[in-house]
């Protein structure tokens, strides 16, 4: 069943500040559906003075359940962490960082509806396209992105992703 089904089971709205502690525990059950559960270094504190301070570096999407659909868990089930980035060729581009719903409210039309937002809130400020990452055996969710038209630009481009860890940025940055 989805919202469109049933509209009063759950809602999506921009996080606030208070939603912190469930933003950590999602992006802390994603790191673990994707098998990486200790790679999350991240605090509840990093979280608000990122997200929620003067010069935000994310934002975020949360779904959140109506009290009688949850009777015992929390309320916040999904979310969606976002920003922006800027492509030279394109210009603005909405980056989607974690994509989640919990796996009891899967199948509501939850993600169909944070997809959704997002792409109102992209064409909205004038991006030209969405870009997410997604790990290669995570074979559900790619055909989740496929079924709404997503591209693989690894495949169909031979784009890979590159990283400099923080010892490498420190040797640099003393010049050696
Ligand atoms: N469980 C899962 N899917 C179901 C279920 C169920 N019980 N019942 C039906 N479905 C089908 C739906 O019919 C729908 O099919 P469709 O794609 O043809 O529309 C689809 O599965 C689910 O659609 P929604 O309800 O809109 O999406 P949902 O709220 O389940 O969220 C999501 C999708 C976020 C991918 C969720 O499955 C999830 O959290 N997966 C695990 C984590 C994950 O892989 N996240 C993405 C990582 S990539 C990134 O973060 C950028």
């Amino acid at each position: 069943m989805s919202n469109a089904d049933c509209p009063n089971r759950f809602r999506v709205r921009p996080a606030e500040p208070q939603d912190c502690p469930d933003i950590l525990r999602l992006i802390k059950e994603l790191a673990a559906y994707e098998n990486m559960p200790e790679a999350v270094k991240l605090t509840e504190e990093d979280l608000l003075r990122d997200g929620f301070g003067p010069r935000p570096f994310f934002q975020c999407l949360v779904a959140e359940v109506m009290q009688d659909e949850q009777k015992a868990g929390p309320n916040i089930v999904g979310f969606a962490m976002y920003y922006y980035t800027y492509d030279p060729w394109v210009g603005k581009l909405l980056y989607l960082e974690d994509f989640y719903v919990m796996d009891d409210f899967r199948g509501w039309g939850i993600g169909t509806e944070l997809l959704k937002i997002l792409s109102q809130i992209a064409i909205d400020s004038n991006c030209g396209c969405m870009h997410f990452l997604v790990v290669v055996w995570n074979k559900p969710s790619i055909e989740y992105y496929m079924r709404r038209g997503a591209s693989d630009l690894s495949t169909e481009e031979g784009w890979h992703l590159f990283k400099f860890d923080k010892e490498h940025l420190v040797r640099m940055a003393a010049g050696e």
